[in-house]
């Protein structure tokens, strides 16, 4: 086995809550469990987290759920992240239906950007694809979004064979029209994708995204990063947006990681595509920042060299993961 060598981390996806109005086919199951109430973090023990998380040189953090959205007063949260923490860069990742709502808001109380994720413009299809949802409310979010300047917009996007892949070129045309950045992400086997069977039946990879994509446009490698993270990107003449791949399958990008990522609940994972993590909550709750320190020490020396997706699978259903 390689020696591991110690990473750096400067960037923390934070689940606010695994509650979610939607049920996107690939994330959730149709009757998820919830955990109670009392297991998830309060935003004091959240603040304490991405403290803690920037002695270790986190400068970057990301909100996510389940649906952050829905939980109860996180325009405060993010309030009290950019009090308290020295962050370059809070963001957020949402599913959109209560966006057009709380947009002005969040970025009032502070939040610099949004993710959105959309796998369908077609009314019908994004129905049954979230199980429920309404498109013209996500279409609308994302506007607010753009227009209250939670940019750069960007748009996330999982393509599955025979659920949405005739759609990827209008994709493309409707987020760079309107200088969004679209990042097509490759399908993922974790939680509920892999349980359902749509991971070994439905992935599609960006290769083929991309040959398809280039029958109708002229892609640019973009040489300037976006965001410090995983994707690829290229620019498509005559519109302002940009397009960006995702290849945790195909091309991996484990060795250039950054992340660490944490529950709902609390645990701290080194990892998306492994199920181990360390619990961070009881330790919150005694109020022993040392504790908090020391799981955070253990999970950046403990950081696996990359995923063995192609032999096991992740459990944990993305909802809980925080994506
Ligand atoms: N594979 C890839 N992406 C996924 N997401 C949720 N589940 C999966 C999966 N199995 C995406 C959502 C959202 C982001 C947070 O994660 O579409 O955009
Ligand atoms: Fe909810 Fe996002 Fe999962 Fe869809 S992908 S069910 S919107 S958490």
């Amino acid at each position: 086995m390689p020696a591991r060598s110690r990473r750096k981390i400067e960037y923390l996806r934070v689940s606010v809550g695994d509650r979610c109005d939607l049920r996107c086919i690939y994330c959730r199951s149709a009757s998820p469990e919830l955990h109670p109430k009392g297991e998830i973090l309060s935003f004091e023990e959240i603040v304490e987290v991405v403290r803690v998380a920037s002695e270790f040189g986190v400068r970057r953090v990301r909100l996510t759920g389940g649906e952050p959205l829905l939980r109860r007063d996180i325009v405060r949260l993010v309030e009290l992240l950019r009090e308290r923490c020295d962050l370059q860069d809070l963001s957020l990742t949402t599913n959109g239906t209560r966006l057009a709502r709380m947009a002005r808001e969040l970025k009032r109380a502070g939040l610099d950007r949004v993710n959105v994720s959309l796998d369908s413009l077609k009314p019908e299809r994004f129905r049954a694809l979230t199980r429920g949802g309404d498109l013209k409310a996500v279409l609308v979010g994302i506007e607010r979004a753009a227009a209250v300047g939670l940019t750069p917009v960007k748009v996330n996007t999982v393509i599955m064979r025979g659920v949405n892949d005739d759609e990827a070129p209008e994709l493309v045309r409707f987020a760079l029209e309107r200088g969004f950045i679209l990042r097509f992400i490759e399908l993922m086997p974790v939680g509920e994708a892999v349980r359902n069977g749509l991971w070994r039946r439905a992935f599609v990879g960006a290769g083929e995204i991309r040959a398809l994509l280039s029958r109708e446009f002229l892609l640019v490698p973009d040489t300037g990063a976006e965001g410090g993270g995983p994707a690829r990107y290229f620019r498509v003449e005559g519109l302002p947006g940009k397009v960006g791949f995702i290849t945790a399958i195909s091309r991996p990008f484990c060795a250039e990681c950054n992340r660490l990522r944490v529950t709902a609940t609390g645990e701290l994972r080194p990892c998306l595509a492994f199920d181990s993590g360390i619990p961070l909550r009881e330790a919150l709750r005694r109020g022993d920042r040392d504790a908090v320190r020391e799981a955070f020490a253990a999970a950046i020396e403990g950081k696996p060299p990359g995923h063995r997706w192609h032999e096991v699978p992740t459990r944990t259903g993305m909802d809980e993961l925080g994506g």
